[in-house]
């Protein structure tokens, strides 16, 4: 998963744009010393990196152009498209993401969301239904549980769900999956990512 970026589909085409919005990085983590870094990175840059140059400023995305716009998730949502790693549920909004989501949304555009990216949708959506996977550390297998509390204070309806399922807010039109916030395979995630695609191509 990567540092803030978003696909769009075009279901007749299947044709994907990468956006990422043109802002610093909140910090630069070393991962092999697992600890920051003393550099500044920029989000759109770092993103390019990992989509080969292919990729669009999130100020340029025009929602007319697409039929739908899935978050891949990634601890870069949390630090860089909104503060929830540091303010929980009084986080602020990158407003290119907010702007984003809610013209998806008023357009009756199905939104894709993994990872911690539901977040998003419960912050900007009061009383939409997401999930993160479980509400309860179970077996050990969901570490980041106490996300599903904070997301059921923000108004919005917490679904649990295994980490190989989403759930489809169908009045929304919201697509939700844990992906990472379940500690599971890999295999697990990819099937579980694979069925909130799915769903959000067959509300496209
Ligand atoms: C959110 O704000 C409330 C009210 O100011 C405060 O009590 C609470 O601790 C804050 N929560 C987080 C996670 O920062
Ligand atoms: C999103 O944008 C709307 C409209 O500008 C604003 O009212 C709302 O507070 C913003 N939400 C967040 C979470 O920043």
């Amino acid at each position: 998963m990567c540092a803030s970026m978003f696909c769009f589909l075009l279901p007749a085409t299947r044709k994907v744009k990468i956006f990422a919005p043109n802002i610093e990085q909140r910090d630069v983590v070393n991962h092999l010393k697992g600890s920051p870094a003393d550099e500044k990175r920029n989000v759109l840059v770092e993103s390019a990196r990992l989509a080969r140059g292919n990729i669009q400023d999130l100020a340029e995305l025009k929602v007319g152009e697409f039929d739908a716009v899935i978050f891949p998730g990634g601890f870069g949502v949390a630090k860089n498209l909104c503060s929830w790693a540091v303010d929980g549920k009084n986080c602020t909004i990158n407003e290119h993401v907010n702007s984003t989501l809610r013209a998806f949304h008023s357009a009756k555009k199905p939104i894709g969301l993994c990872c911690i990216s539901p977040v998003l949708a419960a912050k900007v959506f009061p009383g939409c239904e997401v999930t993160v996977g479980q509400d309860k550390n179970v077996d050990g297998r969901f570490p980041d549980a106490e996300t599903a509390s904070a997301i059921a204070e923000l108004g919005c309806k917490h679904i649990c769900k295994d980490v190989s399922e989403s759930h489809v807010d169908k009045a929304n039109k919201i697509v939700t999956t844990c992906a990472f916030m379940c500690k599971a395979p890999l295999h697990e995630i990819f099937d579980g990512i694979g069925t909130m695609v799915e769903e959000v191509l067959q509300l496209a």
